[in-house]
């Protein structure tokens, strides 16, 4: 059976972080993305985690202590488009994943908007390792929603083929604007255009 965007972004995520990564949650919301990386990148590797709201952070630091998952992680109260402040120049990363849209049971007013994701999208991909994979699930059914898709889905159509491959995935049958899950893949070879 075909699988839910959020699903079908964990598989894609899956086959390519291994033990020992170093990956990016770039939304890390109530912690559902957080702790599935971290459980795929072991002690051994490294989970950064970017969120604007403390209550965002406080309650995935609780789900992380509960479940062992701590040693891993690193979270940061600070929007994404900051991440160039926390990645040292050298440092390359497997995976990355994005939740656009407000936080589930948060205040809906605060939501990712195109500019600032786009700016992070942007130094990850910059960081991506040849063969990572960056996932991103479009929520758009909310205020300011479709604007983002809209940004969001230009920037990555225009991604070059040369080094990247760019994956759309999303049931267009269902009501109710159904989230599309974005995937880049950093190619292992660039070809020539
Ligand atoms: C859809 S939720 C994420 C859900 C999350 N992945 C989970 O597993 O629960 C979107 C999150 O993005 C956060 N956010 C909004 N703008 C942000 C920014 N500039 N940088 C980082 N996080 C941001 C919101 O606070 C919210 O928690």
């Amino acid at each position: 059976m075909l699988v839910s965007a959020l699903k079908f972004g964990h598989q894609l995520l899956a086959e390519v972080i291994v033990s020992g990564d170093t990956v990016v949650d770039a939304t890390v919301g109530n912690g559902y993305d957080t702790l599935f990386l971290a459980k795929l990148v072991g002690k051994q590797g490294k989970v950064i985690g970017f969120d604007i709201q403390p209550q965002a952070i406080e309650i995935t630091k609780q789900k992380l202590l509960e479940q062992h998952l701590s040693c891993q992680t690193r979270l940061y109260l600070k929007g994404h488009e900051k991440i160039q402040d926390v990645l040292t120049n050298e440092e390359r990363i497997k995976g990355a994943v994005f939740n656009l849209g407000y936080l589930p049971k948060g205040d809906k007013q605060i939501i990712t908007q195109g500019k600032t994701t786009i700016t992070a999208l942007s130094t990850l991909m910059d960081h991506l390792e040849k063969g990572g994979r960056i996932v991103m699930v479009i929520y758009y059914g909310h205020p300011g929603g479709e604007q983002e898709k809209e940004t969001v889905l230009d920037f990555v159509k225009a991604i070059p083929q040369e080094e990247f491959n760019v994956l759309n995935y999303q049931f267009i049958n269902q009501k109710n604007s159904p989230p599309i899950l974005i995937c880049i893949e950093k190619k292992l070879r660039k070809n020539n255009p």
